[in-house]
């Protein structure tokens, strides 16, 4: 982020520390309570937003060389994504051209030059290209000639991975980033390393577990002898990068910063700074490190979430890794709290209770989510 829109940021929290406000709308909203129910709604959430899309499938330095790849279901649609021998990103339909065998069974490897299906040795490049079919006498047709592995569409930029699985649809990472690119290009992701990723099942509804960093109103309970220690009550930025959304959470240092000249000003040192890239990726910027989370729907009410921390580089002494583990076990514990939370909506929602959700002036990020929910799924993208 530039230093101009950190200032400018740092200015519209201290106004609202002045007057005792926080960032709002003028009215309350609601959100029905059958978008977390509806199996129909799922089916049409998960081609339209999670296959139709670009995802964040990985950061670049888990496929660092020529060779590495990785396979990716969660978004319903197998993937293999590799970096072919030149170092371009590739990816593919993880399925066999013969008779549909699937391709590649580990979660990751290293330096591959080939892919061999585990039935009849069909074998491809990290290009995709089929380069030898035992007894190719028995295809007239001769296969290895035309056919590759189904292609789809994927980018690498900031420092990750964007795959979109269905082949027949608009692939435009660049259009579709536009409005936080700036932003996402001045952290420098690319040159930071994955450290200690995590896969958890949680049992809810997968927009639950975005809704979860989209608000600050919760810190103070919630979180009360976690983290809410460090931040502010219920104070926090929520603008619309439409469809995406960014949060600022300021920490209790950022009082500090008054009367201290403002060419100094780090937003990160004195605020969490969370990007929410639509549908269903959260970048929580902190002061030293990052932490991604990618979350996909396994059910109505069940969600995989994938969380892994970037860190400037691999640590290198005790020292280090302790540091590192503090702040992981640090966020796992405050995700564990608020996963608990979210389950406990979930297992709500039938009860009739509630029609609809409530939501204050100040939750308004749930509302944005919801609206460009709503809208790609009235779209085909
Ligand atoms: S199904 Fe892959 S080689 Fe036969
Ligand atoms: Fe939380």
């Amino acid at each position: 982020m530039d230093h101009a829109t950190q200032v400018e940021l740092i200015h519209r929290i201290q106004e609202h520390l002045r007057t005792g406000t926080t960032h709002m709308e003028a009215e309350e909203s609601r959100i029905p309570v059958e978008c977390y129910l509806r199996a129909d709604r799922l089916e049409a959430e998960r081609e339209l937003l999670f296959q139709r899309r670009p995802l964040l499938v990985a950061h670049s330095s888990q496929l660092a060389e020529p060779g590495d790849y990785l396979t990716h279901d969660a978004s319903g649609l197998p993937l293999l994504v590799c970096r072919t021998a030149s170092g371009e990103p590739a990816a593919f339909l993880n399925v066999c051209r013969h008779r549909g065998t699937r391709l590649v069974e580990e979660e990751h490897g290293r330096r591959k030059h080939a892919f061999v299906c585990p039935y009849h040795a069909w074998t491809y490049d990290t290009e995709g290209r089929l380069r030898s079919v035992p007894h190719e006498e028995g295809f007239p047709s001769r296969p290895s000639e035309s056919v590759g592995l189904a292609r789809v569409s994927v980018a690498e930029r900031f420092g990750f991975l964007w795959a979109q699985g269905r082949k027949d649809s608009r692939f435009a990472a660049d259009a579709f980033l536009a409005p936080i690119a700036t932003e996402l290009a001045s952290y420098g992701l690319e040159k930071h390393v994955v450290y200690r990723p995590q896969r958890l099942e949680l049992r809810l509804n997968w927009k639950i577990a975005i809704e979860i960093f989209l608000e600050a109103y919760h810190f103070r309970h919630a979180h009360r002898t976690s983290i809410y220690p460090l931040f502010i009550d219920n104070v926090g930025l929520i603008d619309r990068l439409a469809p995406h959304i960014r949060c600022v959470y300021p920490k209790r240092t950022l009082r500090d910063l008054a009367g201290t000249p403002e060419e100094t000003w780090q937003l990160r040192e004195h605020a969490n700074i969370l990007y929410f890239v639509f549908p269903n990726t959260l970048m929580l910027v902190q002061s030293d490190h990052i932490n991604i989370i990618t979350v996909f729907p396994l059910d109505i009410d069940r969600t995989d979430f994938h969380s892994v921390t970037l860190i400037p580089e691999a640590p290198t002494s005790e020292k280090a890794l302790r540091h590192w583990d503090k702040n992981v076990d640090l966020v796992l514990n405050v995700m564990q709290e608020d996963s608990r939370l979210g389950e406990s909506i979930q297992r709500g929602l039938r009860s009739g209770a509630n029609a609809s959700l409530r939501l204050a002036r100040f939750e308004h990020g749930l509302r944005y989510f919801h609206e460009a929910v709503d809208q790609a799924l009235g779209s085909r993208g």
